[in-house]
């Protein structure tokens, strides 16, 4: 019986990581007649390793074959300060079913009890395997998203902007304000996220904001979105209310131009998902948030994404 061990990622694992997340991602949806999730070159998806090492250095674990020295699997962790993330967690193909997975799962959820913060994560309701590994471990859903897609035109969207918001962008002073609000709507915060968004060192980040009335410098809401070329996507975000949410939507949808972003709407935002069938979109996944541990209410409106991964 062939035997592997988990270590940490290191730097020179990235074109391998990448190779393993577009095959095996590829190989999965392929399996359940999708066909294949991600495009062209396989070294796209090192924007995932990129960006996760940057975030969160020395945290990724891997598995690696005993016999071949390959790496077999790889997860990437986002510890903060309330709680930790995990994100993209894949398995090669040929070496699905050996619970290879499970023990990088278990070294994560260890870690989480050690720490005592839960383990969250936002896994795909048409991936059975994944949703499967999760709450076999002991992982409970809490909330469920549509996974929405929109094509902006390359003028910006046809539609008005909804009335009686402002959404601005961000600067650096707005950080604490986003740890408070999302904290007071989710009970998560992870402070050294919004600064790396703000800061927008790879020049594809954009971030809007809406001020509480006041001028307190408190905030109601904010998203982020990124527009890599390898991807596109809206998120993470959190609004007191589904119309706050939906102007910040139409910021950043307007930053994509030219482009069909995704972002993830809770299903039970209807006034949310009707102004997003509005303005053109289309459904394409569904996804579920899941927790190792407890897990709050949410109280407003919350917009999750995979980079970095942020249920
Ligand atoms: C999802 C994935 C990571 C699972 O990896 P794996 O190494 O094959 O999984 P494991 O062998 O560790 O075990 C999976 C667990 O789920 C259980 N399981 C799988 N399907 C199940 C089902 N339908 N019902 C109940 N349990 C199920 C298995 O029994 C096992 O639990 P157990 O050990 O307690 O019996 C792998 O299929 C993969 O890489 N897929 C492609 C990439 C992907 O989709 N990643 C997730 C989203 S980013």
């Amino acid at each position: 019986m062939p035997t592997h061990h988990i270590r940490i990622m290191r730097p020179e694992d990235r074109a391998e990581i990448a190779r393993l997340i577009f095959h095996s991602l590829n190989a999965y949806y392929d399996s359940i007649g999708r066909g294949e999730l991600l495009k062209g070159d396989p070294l796209t998806a090192a924007v995932f390793f990129d960006v996760y090492q940057k975030l969160d250095p020395d945290e990724g674990i891997v598995a690696v074959d005993d016999d071949s020295g390959r790496i077999i699997g790889s997860c990437f962790v986002h510890p903060r300060e309330t709680h930790i993330s995990l994100g993209i967690m894949n398995v090669h193909h040929d070496h699905f079913g050996r619970k290879i997975a499970k023990k990088l799962l278990n070294a994560i959820t260890d870690r989480g009890k050690s720490e005592g913060k839960p383990v969250r994560l936002v896994s795909s309701c048409f991936n059975l395997d994944s949703y499967s590994l999760y709450t076999r471990a002991g992982f409970v859903p809490f909330t469920t998203f549509q996974d929405m897609m929109v094509e902006v035109p390359e003028g910006g969207l046809a539609h008005r902007a909804p009335e009686g918001f402002f959404p601005r962008k961000a600067t650096p002073d707005d950080a604490d304000a986003m740890a408070v609000i999302e904290r007071k709507l989710t009970g998560i915060s992870r402070r050294q996220d919004y600064d790396y968004f703000i800061r927008n060192e790879e020049a594809f980040w954009s971030v809007s904001v809406i001020e509480s009335e006041g001028g307190d410098g408190g905030l109601e809401g904010y998203l982020v979105s990124c527009g890599s070329e390898d991807f596109n996507m809206l998120g993470p975000g959190v609004a007191r209310t589904e119309a706050q949410a939906a102007a910040l939507i139409h910021a950043e949808l307007n930053v994509q131009k030219g482009r069909c972003p995704v972002l993830l709407v809770p299903v039970t935002c209807g006034d949310l998902v009707a102004q997003l069938y509005q303005w053109g979109a289309r459904n394409c996944e569904m996804h579920v948030a899941q927790s190792f541990g407890p897990a709050e209410e949410l109280k407003g409106v919350v917009m999750p994404t995979f980079l970095p991964e942020t249920g």
